[in-house]
């Protein structure tokens, strides 16, 4: 495992040269961030060794390396989902190869389905804690030390000081920012209104099919890392709205410009 992880940085390096401490994981609802990017290099998912292959064609991914906000970072378009049937090592390798490349600081964006009743649709949450309900950790199986503690803390798996950066430019913009525990699942069908109500009772606010795994395996590696979820749809006993995937597209490009304004301010300020 180590071997491969060194092997997939090692292309990536010599493909780029210098590399950033900070990544960004493009979700939905973070797609327009790359706009706001002055690229210097991108690199297709299939033409790197060991990465996993998309699920989806014509749609393979790209890591794209250059400076938003005065930064230079690198992006991952295009994420692995758990529904599409990677298993958690595939899911969670980028953020190894990101680790062994020295990326210290990760952010992650998703869309999500609000439970929390004060929540509106195209609100933007920060993520300040997580439920994990996959049926299997990332990091079920051999624990190499070199890479992390076989029983990782997960008390701030979300970086409060990252958290506040972002409340300090929310209030000087005048957004409205919400915060709130993301409750990750396996996918990929909804929420009955049942499990909506079940996931707000156990504490949740949102409820999404992403970030859980990539976010343990950031700790695990002792990178800093900092969550958003766009709030697509709502879900609960008393909400009658089907959610799809038309409407969760939507509502994320509606979020976008704050997302946008949002991230890029952070990391200029990083
Ligand atoms: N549930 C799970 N995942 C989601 C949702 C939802 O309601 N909305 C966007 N992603």
């Amino acid at each position: 495992m180590i071997e491969t992880i060194n092997r997939t940085a090692e292309y990536i390096r010599s493909q780029v040269g210098e590399m950033p401490r900070t990544a960004v994981i493009l979700g939905t609802g973070l797609g327009d961030l790359v706009n706001h990017i002055q690229i210097t290099k991108e690199i297709d998912y299939h033409t790197i060794p060991d990465f996993p292959v998309s699920t989806v064609e014509g749609h393979s991914g790209k890591l794209i390396f250059g400076h938003l906000g005065g930064r230079y970072i690198m992006a991952m378009q295009g994420r692995f989902h758990y529904y599409e049937g990677y298993d958690m090592k595939q899911v969670t390798f980028p953020v190894r190869v990101m680790k062994a490349l020295g990326v210290e600081t990760l952010f992650v964006s998703n869309a999500a389905g609000g439970m929390n009743k004060e929540f509106r649709v195209g609100d933007v949450m920060v993520i300040t804690d997580h439920i994990n309900l996959f049926p299997e950790n990332p990091l079920r199986g051999r624990n190499y030390e070199e890479l992390g503690p076989r029983f990782p803390a997960m008390t701030e798996p979300y970086s409060e000081r990252l958290i506040k950066m972002a409340d300090e430019i929310a209030a000087a913009d005048g957004i409205r920012l919400m915060h709130g525990v993301y409750v990750g699942t396996q996918g990929p069908t909804f929420e009955t209104r049942a499990e909506y109500e079940y996931f707000r009772i156990i504490g949740g606010d949102a409820v999404g099919m992403s970030t859980v795994p990539e976010v343990i395996v950031a700790n695990h590696a002792g990178m800093e890392v900092f969550g958003v979820s766009v709030i697509t749809d709502l879900g609960g006993k008393d909400i009658t709205e089907v959610p799809s995937h038309e409407e969760v597209q939507k509502a994320a490009v509606k979020a976008q410009p704050v997302m946008t304004r949002i991230i890029t301010e952070m990391m200029a300020r990083l």
